[in-house]
């Protein structure tokens, strides 16, 4: 085992990515109220009824338009068709959701795609485009506290997004189906939703796609079943997911199934391509789940695997719940980041983005710590490898506490340096301390929301110790630090 070499899970270098004007422009949109709604919808006719109609974000400062206000999605039942060689794709939501307030319109993030029909508790209702959003107004008013159903009809040729930092998020069509991962906005790029991770909520899964094809989601396997040339593949993912931790990633792969020794669900789907190269590591699945399960406490879900795609293009992992995609045949560094992350961004989600460091800080510690305990180097040593590093070092470019904007969400500050506060707290409290800190944080949140604030609340709490200047110095100020 290697220490991570790779800073950020990405190949590409983030910073290079985005030419400073641009990045420039995008720090200042990235940082508009969040009523900022872009082109005006006429037909919606004045987007601010106060009090009435649902706001079109969720309120993030790095993504204003990500999510929507006045209503909490509980469930998502999505029934998709897709036919690789049209690159087309039918689809049928069914949310059903609870209004947060008294609810005269809302809205869902939708890019691209055509939307045919849409109705909320089975009564047409009148929507309208604008931009991403998709503007929904249904005949009466939805009472606050009430739970209600909208169904949405669609069709169209999804593609991806283009992330702040240049990289491609959402549907991305590969030569044999498509790699679907959507961190931090891509849901949209397949699915009505609520698509901040603010929202979460459990999903069903029907897809359907050509025979020999294989369509993989998050959680269990309900069934398969072929007829007429086409397999409809049923998933069920039952614990809270946030939208941009879903996947229905469609390819020929080989497929794999077993029960670990503690109960959970494995389900595999390699690409052939990548066959060899994979299973090594995803044979260690098992073993890396149960050393995780020792240093953070129980795995948060019944299902887990892995889905290796062929996708060259794509240039990085993301940790869908329970079942992470890969774009290449991962190596064990990678995997247990993903995995980390299954407790650290999957069960324990981001309240805002700014606070990406809970999940990339911890997910690379935990890469830190599988090398310390399996004869690589010690936390430490990375560590100071790290520290050596000169002021002039990308690393120490921007504190990752509050990265700043969406471009610099999976940078080498962000990743390495969050790790490297992590260790800071662990020398600062001691390793029981600090153990019990990481167990105590995907308990008290599983399955729900922390921040920054609440973390380092625990970690005082737990050590007894005062820790705002430790986390100070780590996460929020400017340069390299003046001490190790
Ligand atoms: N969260 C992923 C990981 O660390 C990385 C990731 C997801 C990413 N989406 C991205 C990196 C978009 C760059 C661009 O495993
Ligand atoms: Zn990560």
């Amino acid at each position: 085992m290697t220490p991570p070499r790779q800073p950020a899970r990405r190949r590409t270098a983030v910073l290079a990515t985005v030419p400073v004007a641009l990045a420039a422009l995008l720090a200042t949109t990235g940082a508009a109220a969040p009523d900022a709604t872009g082109p005006a919808a006429p037909e919606a006719g004045g987007r601010a009824a106060p009090g009435t109609a649902g706001a079109p974000g969720a309120g993030d400062a790095y993504f204003p338009l990500s999510g929507n206000g006045g209503y909490d999605v509980r469930h998502y039942d999505l029934t998709l068709r897709y036919r690789p060689a049209a690159r087309r794709l039918d689809g049928t939501a069914v949310l059903t959701a609870r209004a947060t307030q008294r609810l005269t319109r809302f809205d869902l993030d939708l890019s691209g795609l055509t939307v045919t029909r849409v109705t909320v508790d089975g009564r047409p209702a009148r929507f309208t485009r604008d931009g991403r959003e998709l503007v929904v107004t249904p005949r009466t008013a939805r009472a606050k506290g009430r739970d209600f159903r909208v169904t949405v009809a669609y069709h169209g040729t999804p593609g991806p997004v283009t992330d702040p930092d240049g990289s491609a998020d959402g549907w991305i069509p590969t030569d044999d189906g498509a790699f679907v991962a959507g961190e931090p906005q891509g849901a949209m790029t397949w699915f009505p939703a609520n698509g901040h991770p603010r929202d979460k909520a459990s999903y069903d899964f029907t897809l359907t796609v050509p025979r020999g094809r294989t369509a993989v989601a998050n959680g269990v396997l309900l069934g398969q079943h072929t007829a007429h040339g086409e397999t409809t593949f049923r998933w069920c993912q039952a614990e809270p997911m946030a939208a941009y931790l879903a996947t229905a990633t469609v390819g020929t792969f080989r497929t794999e199934r077993y029960t670990t020794r503690d109960g959970i669900q494995v389900y595999n789907a390699v690409d052939p391509r990548e066959a060899r190269a994979a299973a090594p590591v995803l044979k260690k699945l098992p073993s890396v789940l149960e050393w995780e399960s020792r240093l953070f406490g129980p795995y948060p879900f019944r299902a887990a695997g892995s889905l290796v795609d062929h996708a060259p293009d794509v240039g990085y992992a993301l940790e869908t719940q329970t079942r992470p995609v890969y774009d290449s045949a991962p190596d064990l560094g990678t995997l247990v980041h993903e995995s980390a992350h299954q407790w650290f961004g999957d069960s324990v989600s981001l309240t805002a983005w700014k606070d990406i460091w809970l999940n990339e800080g911890f997910a690379t510690y935990a890469e830190w710590l599988y090398s310390e305990q399996h004869g690589g180097p010690s936390a430490q040593k990375t560590f100071d490898a790290l520290y050596a590093r000169p002021a002039r070092d990308g690393l120490w470019a921007y504190p990752p506490g509050d990265p700043g904007g969406g471009e610099r969400l999976f940078g080498t500050p962000v990743y390495e340096r969050g790790a490297m506060a992590l260790h800071a707290l662990r020398r600062a409290v001691g390793d029981r301390d600090f153990f019990r800190v990481l167990r105590a944080w995907a308990d008290e949140h599983r399955g729900g929301h922390g921040t920054t604030a609440g973390f380092v609340g625990l970690a005082e709490r737990t050590s007894g110790k005062r820790l705002k200047g430790l986390f100070d110095t780590w996460l929020y100020t400017r340069g390299k630090p003046d001490r190790a």
